[in-house]
């Protein structure tokens, strides 16, 4: 089984529709945006909240079998440190990197007693390259690195492998949130001078999916913009 949380739109939404297109079992998170379709696919689970996570977990644990388990789901936060909120600051680490952890610890139990996991957690570039406003969601996204790493040593014999994407600038999600003036100045570091296909994401996804060597890391899919 495929579980692909923040699957309700953007870049996890993608990635639902391609598993399915490739006739793959997979089940999607959502927390606000009401499905449109796959209703029977789709559960409300807010990750943020681990005791919503347990219950997932326990109530569908007839499916989580051989489980691919993709992190997706993500927020943002923009705010200058001397100005941000700190309540809204914590929240951003809470759903990002608290939030992927609460979906790790529900199914590694099971995976373990499977001896077979794949997990795929969604970094970004944001997290090494400095750029203000970003500071929480940076903090969220290097936080992932180091708890990739730690997981990925205790569950090596058990055939369960963990890493990370470290997504550059696509075509889809938040960046949509992103004023168009901005949009133009991020493209116009990027070496190819465009916004990623999501497609690349997916063959990165697929192919993490079925290496069971590579574990603890990350790969950069970011058009050579570092
Ligand atoms: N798009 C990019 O260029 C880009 C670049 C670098 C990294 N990323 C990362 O890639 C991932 C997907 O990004 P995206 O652009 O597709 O974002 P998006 O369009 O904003 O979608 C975010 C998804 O996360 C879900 N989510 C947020 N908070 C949640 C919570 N507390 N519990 C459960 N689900 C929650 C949302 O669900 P609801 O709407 O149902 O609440 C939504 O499905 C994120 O981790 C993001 O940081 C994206």
């Amino acid at each position: 089984m495929i579980l692909i949380t923040g699957a309700s739109k953007g870049i996890g939404y993608f990635l639902m529709q391609k598993f399915m297109d490739e006739g793959e079992d997979v089940i999607g998170i959502y927390n606000n945006t009401i499905p449109k379709e796959h209703e029977t696919l789709m559960y409300k689970v807010d990750i943020a909240n681990p005791e919503e996570v347990k219950n997932f977990a326990a109530a569908n644990d007839d499916k989580l079998n051989q489980l691919i388990l993709i992190n997706c789901a993500g927020s943002n936060y923009n705010a200058f440190a001397h100005k941000a909120d700190p309540a809204k600051w914590a929240q951003l680490i809470t759903v990002n990197l608290v939030g992927t952890f609460h979906m790790i610890n529900a199914l590694l139990p099971k995976m373990r007693e499977q001896n077979f996991g794949r997990i795929i957690n969604f970094a970004s570039i944001v997290a090494q390259s400095g750029i203000p406003g970003t500071s929480a969601y940076a903090a969220s996204k290097a936080g992932l690195w180091g708890m990739t790493k730690a997981i990925a040593v205790e569950n090596a014999s058990k055939g369960i492998t963990i890493n990370n994407l470290n997504l550059g600038y696509f075509d889809i999600g938040m960046i949509q949130d992103v004023p168009a003036e901005m949009q133009e100045i991020i493209k116009s570091k990027i070496p190819g001078k465009k916004f990623g296909n999501p497609d690349d994401i997916f063959k990165v996804v697929k192919y993490l999916s079925a290496a069971s060597y590579i574990t603890g890391t990350s790969v950069d899919v970011n058009g050579g913009l570092f």
